[in-house]
């Protein structure tokens, strides 16, 4: 089990300082609207990815007056987590006191899933949460993916710049056309490998998180450019309407997962009670398959889980997660939402927050 037992933060949101030991199954975080239990659970996705789940800004992170945040914690295995994050300048992250110049190995260290109201745009929204789901999925499962994933991004970037330039100088896109072909075929292997094994454990837990079998529910990964023809072929008979667009309109980055009921979309015929139910499926059918893949158990940042699920399915959810032997945080106003967890210290610890003050 790789959790966290440590978790120390500077002055991070309305948090000045704090300190403490976590339990490696359960973390219950509760207190007042404002008090910053949201905050806490952000400091750890921080760390772990480099990015809030709020906003993709870092310095708002840090308390207003302050100089600098700093997040620093520590997992079960000794391995230690610091982020210092000084006002107007680069970051500066360590992993086992080694700097870092990318997150690369420490998010692979300390796989984060958070589940909160923003979770819910895996079907309500565009395609980017779900490519981003994807992704994190397959970052997880396959060391390789992250670099053929930067190199399409690279050759989509410089490929962008010369449909916007006129005239069009066509043999210099050839080069980048190779690149984008060469590593969306890997990215499209990785992701169509990891759905393959992810679709069966999703419908295992959706079954048992909804307490039926929804049969004519389907989950099919599109890759983002026509099959039949290849990317090399598309790009080709589609240059008029990148050029029209200025940017590349086929490829990995229009990767989606498309969920449907019969031949309607699923967001169509769910009800929101159901869909929440249908995207937790998802992220804990994620954790699953990452123990199995690696032997790592994912933490789960549940933010507010009251105030998403009705009692029954709260209970539901959360004795899904507690089975996948993850280390979970998980907030509430009121901890009379959550009784009907069972568990004791040491597995459980629990929190409670007023004006960023965390005591236990
Ligand atoms: N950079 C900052 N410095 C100081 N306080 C902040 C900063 N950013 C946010 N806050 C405050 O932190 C408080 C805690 O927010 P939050 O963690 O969302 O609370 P909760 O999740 O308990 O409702 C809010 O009152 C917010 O105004
Ligand atoms: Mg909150």
């Amino acid at each position: 089990m790789s959790a966290l037992c440590k978790l120390e933060l500077s002055q991070f949101r309305n948090i000045e300082h704090s300190n403490l030991e976590l339990a490696p199954s359960l973390n219950l975080i509760h207190g007042e609207n404002g008090s910053g239990k949201t905050s806490l659970l952000e400091a750890v996705h921080v760390l772990a990815t480099g990015k809030s789940f709020r906003s993709s800004l870092v310095d708002p992170l840090i308390q207003e007056g302050a100089p600098e945040a700093v997040i620093f914690a520590e997992n079960t295995e000794h391995t230690s987590f610091g982020l210092k994050k000084p006002r107007n300048q680069k970051h500066q992250l360590k992993l086992g006191g080694t700097t870092q110049t990318n997150w690369d190995e420490v998010a692979r260290a300390i796989p984060t899933q958070i589940l909160d109201s923003g979770s819910f745009q895996l079907l309500e929204g565009g395609p980017k949460a779900r490519r981003r789901f994807l992704d994190w999925g397959v970052f997880h499962v396959e060391p390789q993916f992250v670099e053929s994933w930067r190199r399409s991004r690279k050759a989509l970037a410089n490929r962008n710049r010369l449909l916007k330039s006129h005239p069009l100088d066509e043999p210099q896109l050839e080069p980048w056309n190779q690149e984008l072909v060469t590593s969306a075929e890997k990215m499209h292997a990785a992701r169509r490998s990891y759905m393959e094994q992810l679709i069966p454990v999703f419908q295992d837990i959706h079954v048992q998180l909804v307490g039926q079998n929804l049969s004519d529910l389907t989950i099919e990964y599109k890759r983002g450019w026509d099959e039949e023809s290849g990317l090399a072929e598309a790009l080709k008979v589609n240059l008029a309407q990148d050029l029209k667009y200025g940017s590349t309109q086929l490829g990995p980055h229009r990767a989606d997962i498309e969920m449907r009921i019969g031949k309607r979309k699923a967001i169509e015929l769910l009800s929101r009670g159901q869909q929440k139910l249908l995207v937790c499926a998802l992220k804990i059918a994620q954790g699953k398959l990452l123990s199995a893949a690696i032997g790592r158990q994912c933490i789960y940042l549940v933010d507010d889980l009251p105030a998403e699920l009705d009692r029954e399915n709260r209970e539901r959810v959360l004795t899904q997660l507690l089975k996948l032997d993850s280390q979970l945080f998980v907030t509430c106003v009121d901890l009379t939402a959550l009784d009907f967890i069972r568990l004791e210290p040491p597995k459980l610890a629990t929190f409670h927050v007023e004006r960023g003050i965390i005591r236990d």
